[in-house]
C-alpha cells in the first residue's frame, strides 16, 4: 500500500516536471494556430498593395503619382525587410520557435514590394530606356545603392523554396541568405542619400536605428557565442 502511494507520488512528480518543461502559451502554438497567424499576417502584408490599387482607382495619388507610388512601395519594402530581420531576435528572446514559419513569407513580401518599386523606376520613371537606366545607376549614387540592394534580393527570392534549400544544403543556403544583411544596410543608405538632399533625416533615422539594433543583436550573439542563433530552414 505504502509502495503504491510512493509510486503514484513519483508518477505525479514526473508528470509535473514534464509539464513544467513543456513550452506553454504562445511558445507552444498548435500548427493550426500558426497557420491562422500566417493567414492574418499575409492579409495584413497585402494591405499596402490593396490600398495602392484603391487609391489609384479613385485617383488619389496626388499631384505626383509616380513619386507617391515609388515612395510607398519603397517604404513597404523596407518595413518588410525590417520585419524579416526581426524574426530571429524575437524568436531567440521569446522562445517562440513558430515565428520562424513567418520569415519566408515576410521576406517574399519585401521582394514583392521591392519589385514594384524597381519596375516603376524601369517602366514609368526611365520609360524602359536601357541607356537612360544605366546612366542613372552610374550617375546617381542613391540609385546605385538602391539598385544593388534590390539585385541582392533576387537570389534570396529565387532560393526561398524548400527544394532550393535541399539542393544548396543548409550551410550554403544559410551563407547565401546572409546577403539580406547587406540588402538592409544598402536600403538604409539608399533612403538616407535620398533624404540627404532635403536635409530631412527624421524617418530614415528611425529605420536606421531599427536595422542597427537588429543587426547589432546578431553581432553581439555571434561575438559571445561564436555564431548567430542557428536557423537552418527557410520557414514554411
Ligand atoms: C531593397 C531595395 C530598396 C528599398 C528598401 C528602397 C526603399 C526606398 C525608400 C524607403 C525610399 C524613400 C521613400 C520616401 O521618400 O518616403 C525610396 C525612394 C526611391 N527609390 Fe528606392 N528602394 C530600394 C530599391 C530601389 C531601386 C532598385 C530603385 C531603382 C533602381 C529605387 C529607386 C528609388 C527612387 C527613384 C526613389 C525616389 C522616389 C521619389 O522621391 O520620387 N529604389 N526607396
Amino acid at each position: 500500500m505504502r509502495g503504491e502511494r510512493m509510486a503514484s507520488t513519483s508518477n505525479a512528480a514526473a508528470t509535473a516536471s514534464r509539464v513544467a518543461r513543456q513550452p506553454a502559451g504562445l511558445a507552444a502554438l498548435s500548427p493550426q494556430r500558426v497557420r491562422a497567424v500566417k493567414i492574418v499576417l499575409w492579409l495584413l502584408a497585402l494591405l499596402p498593395f490593396i490600398r495602392l490599387l484603391y487609391l489609384g482607382a479613385t485617383e488619389q495619388y496626388g499631384a505626383n503619382p509616380l513619386e507617391f507610388v515609388t515612395r510607398s512601395t519603397g517604404t513597404w519594402t523596407l518595413v518588410m525587410l525590417c520585419l524579416t530581420l526581426a524574426i530571429t531576435p524575437l524568436r531567440r528572446l521569446t522562445g517562440w520557435n513558430w515565428l520562424i514559419r513567418l520569415r519566408r513569407m515576410l521576406g517574399l513580401f519585401a521582394f514583392f514590394y521591392g519589385l514594384q518599386h524597381f519596375l516603376l523606376w524601369i517602366g514609368v520613371d526611365r520609360g524602359f530606356d536601357l541607356a537612360y537606366m544605366i546612366k542613372d545607376v552610374y550617375k546617381r549614387p542613391f540609385i546605385t545603392v538602391g539598385f544593388t540592394a534590390f539585385v541582392l534580393m533576387v537570389p534570396l527570392a529565387l532560393t526561398s523554396t524548400n527544394g532550393m534549400v535541399r539542393r544548396l544544403g543548409g550551410k550554403r543556403w544559410q551563407a547565401l541568405h546572409r546577403l539580406v544583411y547587406a540588402t538592409a544596410v544598402l536600403a538604409i543608405l539608399h533612403y538616407w542619400w535620398h533624404k540627404a538632399g532635403k536635409n530631412d533625416f527624421g524617418e530614415v533615422s528611425i529605420y536606421a536605428t531599427v536595422v542597427f539594433v537588429l543587426l547589432g543583436m546578431r553581432v553581439w550573439w555571434w561575438a559571445r557565442k561564436g555564431r548567430v542563433p542557428d536557423v537552418r530552414q527557410p520557414a514554411a
